[in-house]
Parts: C-alpha cells; structure tokens; sequence
C-alpha cells in the first residue's frame, strides 16, 4: 500500500507540475520514478497496477459485506468471483491490460431492483477504500467518473 500510496501522489504531484509550470522543478528527491514516468500514463498505472486495484476491491468488497444498507443484496453472491470480476473490469475500463470476462453490468444486475441510494451506498464503500490507500483526488475521480457511466445499466428501481 505504501506503494500505491508514494506512486500515486507521486504521480499527482507531476501532472500538476506538468500543467502548471510545463516543468518539473521543486521536488529533487533521489527518486527515478518520477522522472521515468509520463505525464499520460495510464489511469492504471497511475493507481499502481493491479497489486493495489486489488487491495483496494479486497477491502471495498469488505466494506460492502459490513454495509448493512446494501449487504443482504449480496446474501447469495459468490464473493471470490465477484472480487475477481471486479478486478478484471476496473483493471481494463483504466487502461490496464486485463480483460473483463464478467456478464454485462445489465445482465449482473437484472431483476435485483438496484435504487439509486443502493448505487450511492456502494460508491461510498468504494471511496472509503480509496481513501484509506490515499488514491489522491484526481485518480480517484477519474476512477468513480468510469463506474458512474455504468449506473444506467444498474440502477432499475426507484
Ligand atoms: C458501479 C457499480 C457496480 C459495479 C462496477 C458492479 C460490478 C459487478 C460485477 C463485475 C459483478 C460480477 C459479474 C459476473 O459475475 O460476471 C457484479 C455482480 C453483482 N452485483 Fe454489482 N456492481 C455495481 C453495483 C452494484 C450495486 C449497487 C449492487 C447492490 C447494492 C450490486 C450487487 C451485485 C450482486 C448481488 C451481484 C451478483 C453476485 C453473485 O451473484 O455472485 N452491484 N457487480
């Protein structure tokens, strides 16, 4: 997590610099990192690769199980294949190099009656992860702005 943690706000740091100044003053840290690192690089790479997206859907998921809003949706989920979907999707919708071999997120959701507070409390259990592995702002929206394209698909009652 520390990993996550320096890279993405390492990461941060330069594209705001690059966006600013155009330059990368300031920070001469004994850090090759940065320096390696485009500006455009993956949303991905950026969160640290698929060690932290997992880590990070590990304990999302944990926090969906302790939900008390939304857990007993989830009463008859198959956790492991559920945590295993969700890597391979937000891994590939951020430009990493896995692809999704889950259903589509109409068919995952079809007939559950999924209201827009059960769509929220998700995403509030998703941005309490996010936050404990300090995935800074950017990232983080970037990240939610992709998962929020999907809500049509799973929102179905009211
Ligand atoms: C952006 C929001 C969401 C995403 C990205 C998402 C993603 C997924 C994925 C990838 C699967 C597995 C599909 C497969 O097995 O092929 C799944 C299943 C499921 N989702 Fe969601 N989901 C979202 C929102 C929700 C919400 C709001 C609920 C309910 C509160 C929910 C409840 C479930 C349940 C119960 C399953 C079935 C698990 C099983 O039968 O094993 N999801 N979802």
């Amino acid at each position: 997590m520390r990993q996550l943690q320096s890279i993405s706000m390492t990461l941060f740091a330069t594209l705001m610099m690059a966006g600013l100044t155009g330059g990368c003053g300031g920070n001469k840290k004994a850090d090759t990192t940065a320096a390696a690192a485009p500006a455009d690089k993956s949303l991905y790479d950026r969160l640290g690769g698929l060690d932290a997206i997992t880590a990070v859907v590990d304990d999302f998921v944990a926090n969906v199980a302790a939900d008390t809003r939304i857990n007993a949706m989830f009463a008859n989920a198959d956790i492991k294949n559920l945590k295993a979907k969700l890597v391979e999707q937000i891994c590939e919708a951020t430009g990493g190099p896995c692809k999704y071999t889950g259903k589509s997120m109409k068919e995952s959701h079809v007939g559950m009656n999924i209201t827009e507070a059960d769509f929220n409390a998700l995403v509030e259990d998703l941005v309490k992860s996010l936050d404990k592995f300090k995935v800074p702002e950017k990232e983080k929206g970037e990240l939610l702005g992709a998962l929020g394209g999907m809500k049509g698909d799973i929102v179905t009652a009211q």
